[in-house]
């Protein structure tokens, strides 16, 4: 009782201390005058301050707003996270009458994108062909310490709100307000805002219409309000100046690709990052990390990686190991063994202790976050009173960096950030926003200016140190911020092991993909409590389809290894997981995409198809997902053995029965034929699988590769089977119909240097959704066809020792 009471009052404090009221006004806008255009921008200036406003680079246009009473040399501000040099005008057009701007790019439907700056009348609009997309007054709104952005959709018809980082469904963010200020929330519910992370990216989806993008680059407080269409919105910030970028589409997929050319990619990735995760706090001690590790390989259960929670250490101090692992040199020589890598957790607070050595050099490098009267800010985190690493300084980055590099030399594979908004125990539960960091030698910073970026900073310190080691680092992180992508995967902090969390997974997974982070996945099972059997078995049945797939609990918790929850949940656990790894090779190709194309793993139904069944049945796209272009999952959302299910434009057949569905359809699946894991292959799709899955990801290639394709007229894919930031080694896959035979061809692309271990598979099976007669090879193969053995609709064709460019025809 007085525990609730103590968490409800606590609970109280933060929300008075996290939420400031936003101005709701800016002021009146007059006289307005261009004080400069060129062809690369626009100044307009009055007396309230400034908006520089132009192209910046391909299907992005960037405005800069400044307050009058900020001083300070008009540099555009600088970003901790986007490359403001990074500037590509290609395309972009301009026009100029006597009041009005105009800048004008051709988007990829054919049609004209206009954005007009009027200074009579002190407004932007946003024009596609000769429609009014959005317009907003354009003038410095400020008052006080507040900036205030104001935007109004005037495209006719239906508009949703999607992106806005991690937050909690529903999905479409019309109606809500969505604060921004990184917060360990000790109660996280549906429609509790400030959450971790923070990515201040907003899309606006028009039924049958375009997608368009405004991303806006402050890591200060702000709050974003939706009106309940979603066509107004009003974003307010504590700051005096700010950079905002609007993406113009006009489809999701090109979106995501100016997003990414804007805040960064994903980088390459180990491919056992795409493995099945098992995590608590805390496995302890070594032993049981051993048993653990043990049970899955005797159970049959596909996993590559166990996670080390807090326990490991000695007296929860970063970069040390506790007793209960003082064999850890041979523990992780032992999983290596088996084929397991082990990640293990680092908190930003270093405790102040003599003796310490992170903490002593730390205080006598200058590395902490200042208080103003000189000292060290000093906040109870798990070790005790800690220090925190200023990491806005890129000499700290590097200083972290170096203990990173020499902690991972025991053989660590990844490493996990926490408690990095950064989360204290006291009462404000963050540092102070006055507290000071050093940007440069010159240049100091209240923490409030930058509290959003602490802990992308630190995934970005975190990567660069694995980075002097590997390659290929991976790093999760709990806080980030817009762009955090480029440092680390993440997931969605500390949930509940109830139906309402197992719900919110594929909403939060949707947003933060489309805010750009496409490695993502909730803790399944769910953090908090212990789920039933029931739910634990529906989660990992639609968990081990996430894009990051991990299960995690608190401590005092019950068990929660697949095993555990009894034989027939077990069972379900290794169909659920095999069926992962089966599919590996496609999901590896599609972190290439997001890598190179900003594509993300998990889509939702309408990314490819914005049809009002897709965009306005919020039943189907908040409980059904894409994984890339190809396939759909509908899991079961609750006890019931079936649901009902809805298709996009095109043809899907059943993964598990291949039976053929038209797109537009909704249906039942069948408990039998589309088993308790409802999936299905888009048309004209390039699937590739493992024949068998293996037990662990392993580094080589494997012996044989099946190449699923359903073919309607022309199908193309590409099958990455290795990249990094210098060599791709991958399959170029095209099929074709004509009157009674397809032309097929399978080609090796490769650059840079050929992964180590790598040869072609000695076995290539091709599944055909089509009935085929002959097989004509252009040089001497063996091989063979089969009817498919669950369909004999579908063929299996099997090719020994193929050499590269493949390329023949299959006769109907
Ligand atoms: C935080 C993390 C959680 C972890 C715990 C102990 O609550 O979100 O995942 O288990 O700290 O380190």
């Amino acid at each position: 009782m007085v525990l609730i009471l103590r968490k409800k009052l606590l609970l109280a404090a933060q929300r008075l201390l996290t939420t400031k009221i936003p101005p709701q006004q800016g002021l009146a806008l007059r006289n307005n005058h261009i004080e400069y255009a060129g062809r690369d921008h626009v100044i307009l200036k009055n007396k309230y301050g400034k908006i520089v406003s132009g192209p910046f680079n391909r299907g992005i246009f960037k405005v800069y707003i400044r307050g009058a009473h900020n001083k300070a040399p008009l540099l555009e501000h600088d970003s901790l996270t986007i490359d403001l040099s990074n500037k590509d005008r290609y395309g972009w057009k301009m026009r100029e009458t006597k009041d009005t701007v105009e800048f004008t790019y051709a988007l990829t439907n054919g049609l004209k994108a206009r954005l007009s700056v009027d200074a009579a009348k002190g407004t932007l609009s946003f024009l596609i062909g000769s429609d009014l997309v959005m317009a907003e007054p354009l003038s410095p709104q400020v008052t006080r310490d507040w900036l205030l952005v104001k935007k109004h959709v005037l495209w006719p018809g239906g508009v949703k709100v999607f992106g806005l980082g991690e937050n909690t469904p529903p999905m479409n963010k019309a109606g809500q307000t969505i604060i921004m200020w990184n917060t360990f929330p000790l109660v996280y519910k549906q429609g509790v805002t400030p959450l971790y992370q923070s990515w201040p990216v907003v899309i606006f989806q028009l039924t049958d219409g375009p997608a368009i993008g405004l991303v806006f680059d402050n890591p200060n407080y702000s709050v974003f309000k939706f009106s309940a269409d979603g066509k107004r919105m009003k974003y307010s910030v504590r700051d005096s100046e700010i950079s905002y970028f609007v993406l113009l589409g006009p489809t999701m997929p090109e979106l995501m690709r100016q997003l990414t050319s804007l805040t960064g990619a994903l980088p390459p990735m180990p491919k056992w990052a795409l493995g099945y995760q098992q995590s608590r706090w805390s496995y302890t001690p070594s032993s049981r990390v051993r048993e653990i590790a043990a049970e899955f390989r005797k159970r049959d259960i596909p996993c590559d990686t166990i996670y080390l929670d807090i326990d490991y250490m000695d007296r929860y101090k970063c970069f040390t190991w506790g007793e209960a692992f003082s064999d850890y040199l041979e523990l992780i020589r032992e999983l290596h063994g088996s084929g397991f890598k082990l990640v293990a957790i680092l908190d930003p607070g270093l405790k102040t202790e003599p003796g310490y050595a992170p903490y002593e050099t730390g205080v006598e490098k200058g590395m902490f976050v200042l208080d103003p009267g000189g000292g060290y800010v000093k906040r109870n985190v798990w070790a005790g009173p800690s220090c925190f690493p200023d990491f806005v300084n890129p000499l700290v980055r590097e200083w972290w960096g170096g203990m990173v590099e020499e902690f991972v030399k025991s053989g660590v594979d990844g490493i996990w950030c926490d408690m990095n908004e950064p989360s204290t125990f006291d009462l404000r539960r963050t540092l102070p926003p006055y507290a000071i960091h050093k940007a440069s030698e010159t240049r100091r910073l209240p923490h409030r200016q930058v509290h959003n970026a602490y802990g992308y900073l630190m995934s970005k310190a975190t990567y660069e140190g694995l980075f002097r080691t590997t390659r290929l680092p991976y790093v999760i992180t709990r806080s980030t911020y817009l762009g955090g992508q480029k440092y680390a995967v993440t997931w969605t902090g500390d949930n509940g092991s109830d139906w309402e969390h197992f719900r919110a997974g594929i909403p939060m997974i949707l947003n933060l993909s489309l805010s750009g982070q496409p490695v993502v996945g909730p803790d399944i099972g769910g953090y908090h409590g212990t789920p039933s059997p029931e739910l634990y078995e529906r989660w990992i049945l639609q968990g081990a389809l996430y894009p990051h797939s991990r299960t995690h609990a608190r401590r005092n918790t019950g068990d929660r290894e697949p095993w555990t929850f009894g034989p027939e949940v077990e069972k379900s656990a290794r169909k659920a997981i095999k069926l992962r790894y089966r599919l590996i090779p496609y999901l590896y190709s599609l972190l290439y995409e997001a890598a190179y194309n900003g594509q993300p793993v998990m889509r939702p139904i309408f990314y490819h198809a914005p049809v009002s069944l897709t965009l306005n049945h919020q039943e189907f796209y908040e409980t059904e997902f894409l994984l890339g272009p190809h396939l759909l999952v509908a899991p079961l959302m609750d006890p019931a053995p079936t649901r009902t299910c809805c298709f996009p434009p095109g043809r899907w057949y059943s993964w598990w029965c291949r039976k053929e569905h038209e797109g537009g359809e909704v249906y039942e699946t069948v408990a039998e034929e589309d088993t308790d894991l409802p999936l299905f292959i888009g048309e004209n799709a390039v699937i590739p699988v493992y024949p068998d899955p293996p037990s662990y990801i392993p580094d080589r290639s494997l012996d044989s590769l099946e190449i699923i394709i359903t073919l309607k007229d022309r199908a193309q894919g590409t099958v990455v089977e290795y990249y990094d930031r210098e060599s791709l080694l991958a399959y170029e896959v095209r099929a074709g119909t004509g009157t009674g035979r397809i032309e097929w061809e399978i080609r090796l692309k490769r650059f840079g240097r050929t992964p180590a271990g790598y040869r072609p598979p000695k076995t290539l099976h091709i599944r055909l959704n089509h009935p085929i007669r002959k097989l004509r090879l252009d040089s001497w193969y063996s091989h063979s066809l089969a009817p498919d053995p669950i369909n004999e609709m579908w063929t299996m064709v099997t090719i020994n020792k193929p050499t590269f460019p493949l390329k023949g025809r299959f006769i109907l």
